[in-house]
């Protein structure tokens, strides 16, 4: 605010102050036809398809190349989940992210995979579902910043045409669908239209694919003959252009699919339904006015829909999924093939991905899907991130954590997903190896052949989640007056195993155990070492210390007496 102006002394002027109006009016666009082709021809990319529009938003938060292990790896910074300081951050996880990355690259090429299920695959708990919702609230916020700008369209002046609904007062009708306004040129002349105006440039290159919605057809055809085939009169009198603003709330651009059980489940639920509240408006329920474009699959063109647990899926369903996916068309009930463009997302666990390989009525969506696999994490500092994360709240809440206490939670859960390795490596000390730690007799071509030989690494063991229900438990024990220790960890780790619904045999539960144990022995040598190193080191070093040490005691007896 400039210094001139005063601050207001009424709260709702002091946040109307606060009120980003620019963006308000931005967002807020409508124009004409003419406009919007004005728009396109300055910046092409506005007619992006849901793949390019996904890909460049990732792309868009740049980039980082990293060595590991004599490999070029890439980290996106778009899973460091910035826009909301980290909640969703994803650790550890860069080779299937790149994997991911590459997927959507090549869809947004046109070379095959947009054909495709995205298929994320791995253990419970494994961040497949929050990796989909960072795409769907990036894409949220893409579709508000000037690149990630998308445009839509509403039908207006539709009163004496015989086209509005018998209680409609608006005379508008929006575009259910929310489809791109270049599909209001036909088909036949599309192409023409943007090489001859130009609408491509060097940078992009405009593909206008596919036919209005029903419903749009029908108000398109009926207006056409109104003026007897003056298209330039439809569009000029009837279309109003708008910024096109993706939110899941609303249900635009945004869909999720979740099953229920398996009984209850009902097409019109990923491909719209008739109102019959608007059967009676527009008397007829062959008028694709009065169908309900509200699917799943309808309300995330532009965008993304995401199938949680998409195994689950009832094989009825299967055909709209494959259809949906392969040729990018859907069916809503009693309309014709309706043209959507979106990511389609899904993702399963282990046991109904294996369920699928038995299932002869689900062979064809197998072979329509891209799997990508999301372990879990197996390098304990990127575990470790995890926890810090969950719990640098804690902290804030006067809670003391000791030191060691989440790294020793992490190693844990890493050690359970790794394969016990063969010969003389202990389990510690790959978890060591696999952190980029040196041990005398291994090389990184060690690391590597250990990462290979191992198949199943990252896809069993312990899941963060639990890790996670019991830090908190050791947080809030009354006991523990809201500090703990790594063996206040640890022992509550331990008496979680005998309930853990997911460890189904003694013997598991026993290896589990058996690495608690190895871990407690892990941390009494961190603690020996920590009081040799300030022992021998100069004065310095043993003062910091023992501040450190009167620091955390001091912490401990505030909040006893407090
Ligand atoms: N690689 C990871 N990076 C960051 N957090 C993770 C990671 N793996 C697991 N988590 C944590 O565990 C939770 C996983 O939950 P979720 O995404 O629902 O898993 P899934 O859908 O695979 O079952 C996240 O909320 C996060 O706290
Ligand atoms: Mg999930």
């Amino acid at each position: 605010m400039p210094e001139s102006t005063p601050t207001p002394k009424r709260f709702v002027d002091r946040i109307a102050a606060m009120q980003d109006y620019d963006l308000y009016r931005d967002l807020a666009w409508e124009g004409g036809f003419e406009d919007y082709l004005d728009i396109v021809r300055k910046r092409p990319q506005v007619t992006r398809n849901a793949f390019q529009r996904v890909y460049d938003m990732i792309i868009s938060y740049g980039t980082e190349e990293y060595i590991d292990n004599k490999k070029k790896l890439v980290r996106y910074n778009f899973f460091k989940d910035e826009l909301e300081g980290g909640k969703d951050a994803i650790f550890g996880l860069d080779i299937p992210l790149m994997r991911l990355v590459h997927v959507l690259r090549a869809a947004s090429e046109g070379y095959g995979p947009e054909k495709r299920v995205i298929l994320l695959h791995g253990p419970v708990g494994s961040s497949k579902s929050t990796i989909a919702r960072l795409l769907k609230k990036g894409l949220e916020h893409y579709s508000r910043t000037p690149d990630g700008a998308l445009y839509t369209f509403k039908w207006v002046n539709l009163k004496g045409t015989g086209l509005e609904g018998r209680d409609d007062v608006t005379g508008e009708f929006p575009c259910p669908m929310h489809e791109e306004p270049l599909r209001l040129i036909p088909e036949e002349w599309r192409d023409k239209v943007i090489a001859e105006l130009g609408l491509s440039n060097e940078h992009f290159k405009v593909k206008c694919k596919g036919d209005l919605d029903p419903a749009c057809r029908f108000i398109f055809k009926n207006l056409l003959d109104r003026y007897t085939g003056n298209w330039a009169m439809v569009i000029d009198q009837h279309i109003r252009i708008k910024r096109m603003l993706i939110s899941e709330k609303d249900r635009i651009g945004i869909g999720t699919f979740q099953p229920k059980d398996e009984k209850n489940q009902d097409s019109t639920e990923l491909t719209g339904d008739i109102n019959y509240r608007k059967i009676a408006e527009y008397g007829s329920d062959s008028d694709p006015r009065a169908f309900n474009f509200d699917g799943e699959f309808n309300i995330a063109n532009r965008g993304v829909v995401e199938f949680v647990e998409v195994l689950k899926l009832d094989v009825a369903f299967l055909y709209d999924l494959l259809g949906a996916s392969q040729e990018h068309r859907i069916k809503p009930k009693k309309f014709a093939q309706t043209d959507i463009d979106e990511v389609i997302l899904g993702h399963t666990n282990e046991a109904e991905y294996k369920k699928l390989l038995d299932n002869e009525f689900m062979e064809a969506l197998r072979d329509r899907t891209i799997k990508i696999d999301i372990p879990y994490i197996t390098r304990i500092s990127e575990e470790i991130k995890i926890y810090e994360k969950d719990f640098a709240g804690a902290k804030i809440k006067g809670k003391h954590i000791a030191p060691h206490t989440l790294e020793v939670a992490a190693m844990f859960a890493v050690m359970s997903r790794l394969e016990p390795p063969k010969g003389q490596l202990s389990t510690l000390q790959k978890l060591k190896l696999y952190d980029g730690k040196v041990l005398p007799g291994y090389t990184q071509d060690t690391v590597k052949e250990l990462r290979k030989t191992a198949k199943r690494e990252g896809l069993d063991g312990i899941s963060a989640r639990y890790v996670q229900d019991k830090i908190s438990n050791a947080l809030v024990d009354d006991a523990g007056e809201g500090t703990i220790n790594p063996f206040m960890v640890l022992n509550e780790l331990e008496k979680g195993l005998s309930h853990h619904s997911l460890i189904t045999n003694e013997e598991m539960r026993d290896r589990y155990r058996k690495l608690i144990g190895e871990v407690k022995g892990e941390y009494t040598e961190i603690v020996k070492n920590e009081v040799q190193r300030a022992i021998s080191a100069d004065e310095e070093a043993i003062n910091k210390l023992a501040a450190n040490y009167i620091d955390n005691i001091k912490a401990f007896t505030l909040k006893e007496s407090g």
